[in-house]
């Protein structure tokens, strides 16, 4: 497997399958993949970008503390069999100097979800998608569905900017007790951990209500009842994001953020309604 930091090496991988991702990799990451082999079939070389965007940052001490872990993660990029790691310097995805592309993210970017939490995150989101799109100029991209918004934000994106790239999307990998994976879980305590999977409780709970104000009302008794700080509970339209009348009945996607100290949780479900 190669290890790459300059796009002129990307020469002979142009036309792949890209995995992109911050680094600090877990089993989510490597389902993603191990997905993108699959739809590689052999044909087209597996790529993963690995880079923390600075861009997308909105608070400096979450960026400076981001783990980076850059040897394991090769590791786990070769036995999930992907063809090369790009993990470029912020000097090469951004050259001093150079004209920025700042595309304009798609009205899913503001829904009063991540964004009404994460201001200025996914402008820095499609900022860096579209850089690394021209980069490594893939055929198609494998996403989580873990961020939900993002999913959108970039399918949207793609489509309004025509970038020609098909955007596939792998369902969330989860712990045991149901938490789903993420870099930053590592900065969960004991207590924390044992009530983290209240989020994962609370999206399931909610799929058995009949309405989309209950299972919102469902979801954020179950999360304050574990000690979370709620930022949000609610059913949406599973593509637009738009927001639901209490009474809808789906079906829909269900999407929670919440703190636990320092960290935040964010997770989401299908809402069948
Ligand atoms: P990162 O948080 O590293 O996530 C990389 C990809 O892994 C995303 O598509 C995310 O949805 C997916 N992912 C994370 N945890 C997952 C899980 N438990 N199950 C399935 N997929 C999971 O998302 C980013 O990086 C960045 O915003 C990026 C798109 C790379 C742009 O900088």
């Amino acid at each position: 497997m190669r290890i790459i930091a300059e796009q002129r090496d990307l020469a002979g991988l142009r036309g792949c399958v890209l995995v992109p991702t911050m680094g600090a990799l877990h089993a989510g990451h490597t389902a993603l993949i191990r997905r993108a082999v699959e739809a590689a079939r052999g044909a087209r070389p597996v790529v993963v970008w690995i880079f923390v965007n600075p861009t997308q940052f909105n608070e400096q001490a979450d960026f400076q503390r981001y783990p980076r872990t850059l040897s394991p993660d090769v590791g786990l990029c070769e036995a999930a069999g992907a063809d090369a790691v790009f993990a470029p310097s912020v000097d090469e995805v951004y050259p001093p100097g150079g004209a920025a592309i700042t595309p304009a993210p798609p009205a899913q970017a503001e829904m009063g979800l991540e964004d009404r939490f994460r201001p200025g995150h996914f402008a820095g989101v499609c900022q860096v998608v579209r850089r690394m799109f021209d980069m490594t100029r893939p055929t198609a991209a494998v996403f989580g569905e873990k961020d939900w918004q993002q999913l959108q934000v970039v399918r949207a994106m793609t489509a309004q900017d025509k970038l020609g790239v098909e955007i596939v999307a792998h369902p969330t990998v989860r712990e045991p007790d149901g938490l789903a994976m993420s870099s930053r879980n590592r900065f969960l305590d004991r207590d924390q951990r044992s009530r983290a999977g209240a989020a994962a409780r609370a999206l399931c709970e909610g799929a058995g209500a009949s309405t989309a104000g209950d299972a919102e009302g469902v979801m954020r008794g179950i999360l304050e009842g574990s000690g979370l700080a709620v930022e949000y509970a609610e059913v949406r339209e599973p593509e637009s994001l738009a927001r639901v009348e209490p009474g809808w009945r789906g079906p829909g996607r269900a999407l929670i953020a919440a703190r636990l100290g320092s960290v935040r949780l964010i997770d989401n479900a299908p809402w069948p309604g």
